[in-house]
């Protein structure tokens, strides 16, 4: 069966699960591995628009992707039109697909500067973001809102349009408000009342975690594609029971073993990437999560907590290797 694919502008995304930008998470070296299984889109962590145009040392790092990530979208916070504006063209010569602009960011040093969620507050000055990008690269752009600032002000639908209206040639949602953070149910019949409501793409997003929650979205909303965050964590193999999923293949799930071997693949990723410091204080959470339900999964995720070294990491899964050999011979004897 094969599965159709969308268009953003110019570029053609198959309908299958994006990933969705995480900062501190989604880097490069986890977005290599969600690519390695199966996702159609990725979306580069935050970028700071005056951080960019100040040639902030951090947030070049933050540009920087790899062509195995393509289409790819590079995103922007911030809330001055001109500001956005200069560095969206900035931007061009990382070679980005598509520009998206963070609209739904809950931070509070990011809300109080008047960006991320913030801008829900201010349809018009969406209006004017979106312009000012759309004005000044020569790529689509796209923006990523949350349903609401809160429970009493559910705008999406206004945000969207506004965003459309001023040339964005996508919207994401994340189908929670501002004020809920990560918590509680994406409350998804905000993305359906989006999608009714514009004629651009609608980028489903908010708690899918699998095939099933994958096609729910699908056919709840009638969004054109959907996006997976937290989902993720320690199971970019999430991407390869989709892309089955929608077509048609039977699936199999990854062994322990496969899937160590995916979490040591992506922190050597990380280390050729950012340097085994940064690379392992970032694979200590990581790991955590791909080591979930192996047996003695608590003893060993402690031990993560405290790698320095990528050769820790590589006597720790050949321990925990060792451990899972034993525990199926055992299984095997009674
Ligand atoms: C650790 C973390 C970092 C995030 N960083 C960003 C970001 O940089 N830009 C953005 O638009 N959304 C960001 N988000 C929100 C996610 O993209 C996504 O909208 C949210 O997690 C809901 O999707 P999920 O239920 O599939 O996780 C972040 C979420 C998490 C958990």
């Amino acid at each position: 069966m094969s599965v159709p694919y969308i268009t953003i502008g110019n570029v053609r995304i198959k309908r299958t699960a994006a990933l969705a930008p995480m900062a501190s998470v989604a880097d490069r070296a986890y977005r290599y591995v969600c690519k390695d299984h199966g996702a159609a889109y990725m979306v580069s962590e935050m970028i700071s628009a005056k951080g960019l145009c100040y040639s902030d040392r951090n947030t070049e790092e933050l540009c920087t992707v790899t062509d195995h990530e393509r289409p790819y979208a590079l995103q922007l916070f911030g809330e001055d039109p001109e500001y956005i504006g200069k560095a969206a063209g900035m931007l061009m010569k990382y070679s980005p697909d598509i520009i998206d602009i963070n609209m739904g960011c809950p931070v509070p040093k990011i809300v109080k500067s008047g960006a991320g969620s913030a801008l829900m507050k201010d349809p018009e000055q969406i209006y004017r973001i979106v312009r000012a990008a759309v004005g000044s690269c020569g790529v689509p752009v796209t923006v990523k809102i949350r349903s609401g600032w809160d429970g009493e002000h559910i705008n999406a639908v206004e945000a969207a349009k506004a965003a459309e209206s001023a040339g964005a040639s996508a919207v994401a949602v994340h189908a929670r408000t501002r004020t809920q953070m990560y918590s509680g149910k994406a409350d998804i019949s905000v993305i359906t009342a989006v999608k009714q409501s514009v004629s651009i793409p609608v980028i489903g997003n908010g708690d899918v975690v699998s095939a099933e929650t994958a096609r729910d979205m699908y056919e709840k909303t009638g969004c054109d594609l959907v996006m997976i965050g937290r989902g993720s964590y320690g199971r970019p193999f999430v991407f390869d029971e989709i892309d089955c999923f929608f077509e048609g293949r039977e699936y199999a799930p990854p062994t322990d073993i496969e899937r160590l071997d995916v979490m040591y693949h992506q922190a050597e990723l990380s280390v050729g990437f950012f340097g085994e410091h940064t690379a392992m204080s970032r694979c200590r959470r990581q790991c955590a999560f791909y080591l979930r339900g192996m047996p003695d999964a608590a003893c060993f995720r402690d031990r993560c907590s405290r790698l320095e070294k990528l050769s820790q990491l590589g006597q720790l899964i050949d321990e925990i290797k060792e451990r899972l050999w034993i525990s199926s011979e055992r299984k095997k004897n009674t």
